[in-house]
């Protein structure tokens, strides 16, 4: 039997994923909540003829206890969007409140579930999370990520763009690190799999466009909010690598983690100065299993990663003085 709650799923991004889950038939049970809606949704899905039965809770009569009640995987993806001329830093305030309240109840309904956070800016509300957890005595830390798939996909994607019109981006393996915002998305093209030739110039625009690529769709949807389809399609596919590694199928996806609670994690925190970042994690039964080390760098990877580490202290400092 396997359990997956998706909270925020009345959002622009928790319906797609719903539907992307439902449509898996890797779930014995989905439930699904929301401030709004979220019964509808159910109803909807349940038509599709897969066997995974899917509920939906709103806040009244202990919806989010019984939508989290017996989860093995939680997904969070509540929250507010960014629009035009904001940073995902912006979010915070707002956002930050809502993951400190979801992750008090996860703590009482199911601190045994792996937790995905997709709510922005990840970067501040992963440690907002991990505290909860800590204080509520249940922390562990191999169970929690930040979902930073969509760099990865991106990564591979945007190379393929430049590359030209019949190359498939799911030929190229791009390791992204750091964390997920601007600056602090570093993709390691020198580590591409297979090797990426392309001129200095060129390489720049694509690196950019993968740390910038959420402010390509905030202005493209002039207002509409800002990726909800591809994020729902990387979250989705960072859940089915924690079903793969419960499977104990050798699978490894990057994700912003804290470091020093992981296998290998120290050593990596200890060199960076940061507990928390992405790196590409080794997924088992158990959860996040080893934190695989950075491996070499190119000279100019080295510099974004600076930029890359003094923006993360920043934004991860936002996350703990919250709930200092
Ligand atoms: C993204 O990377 O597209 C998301 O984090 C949404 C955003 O605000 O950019």
């Amino acid at each position: 039997m396997v359990k997956i709650a998706l909270l925020g799923a009345a959002g622009q991004i928790g319906t797609p994923l719903s539907l992307l889950c439902k449509a898996s038939d890797l779930f014995d049970e989905i439930s699904l909540y929301d401030i709004v809606h979220v019964p509808g949704i159910a109803t909807d899905l349940n038509h599709i003829d897969t066997r995974g039965r899917v509920s939906g809770h709103l806040p009244e009569d202990s919806g989010l206890k019984k939508a989290l009640s017996g989860a093995d995987v939680v997904v969070v993806t509540a929250g507010i969007a960014r629009k035009p001329g904001m940073t995902r830093d912006d979010l915070f305030r707002t956002n930050a409140g809502i993951i400190r309240d979801i992750f008090t109840e996860i703590a009482a309904t199911c601190p045994q579930a792996m937790c995905c956070v997709v709510t922005n800016p990840v970067n501040s509300t992963l440690p907002v999370a991990t505290e909860v957890l800590k204080k509520a005595g249940v922390f562990n830390p191999t169970h929690i990520f930040g979902v930073t798939t969509l760099d990865v996909v991106r990564a591979s994607t945007f190379v393929a763009h430049a590359l030209g019109d019949n190359v498939d981006p799911k030929d190229f393996k791009v390791p992204v690190i750091g964390g997920h915002s601007g600056a602090t998305i570093l993709p390691l093209y020198s580590q591409a799999q297979p090797p990426v030739k392309l001129d200095d110039e060129t390489l720049a625009t694509v690196i950019n466009r993968v740390q910038f690529g959420g402010d390509e769709i905030v202005k493209s949807k002039q207002g509409a909010g800002s990726a909800t389809t591809c994020m729902a399609y990387a979250g989705f596919r960072f859940v089915k690598a924690l079903l793969a590694g419960k499977r104990g199928e050798p699978i490894t996806e990057e994700a912003f983690v804290y470091l020093p609670g992981i296998p290998g994690g120290k050593e990596i925190a200890a060199d960076l100065g940061v507990d928390y970042f992405a790196v590409k994690i080794q997924l088992g039964k158990t959860g996040a299993t080893k934190a695989l080390p950075i491996g070499k760098i190119s000279e100019d990877e080295t510099k974004l990663l600076e930029v890359a580490l003094k923006d993360l202290r920043a934004n991860i400092a936002t996350g703990l003085s919250f709930m200092a």
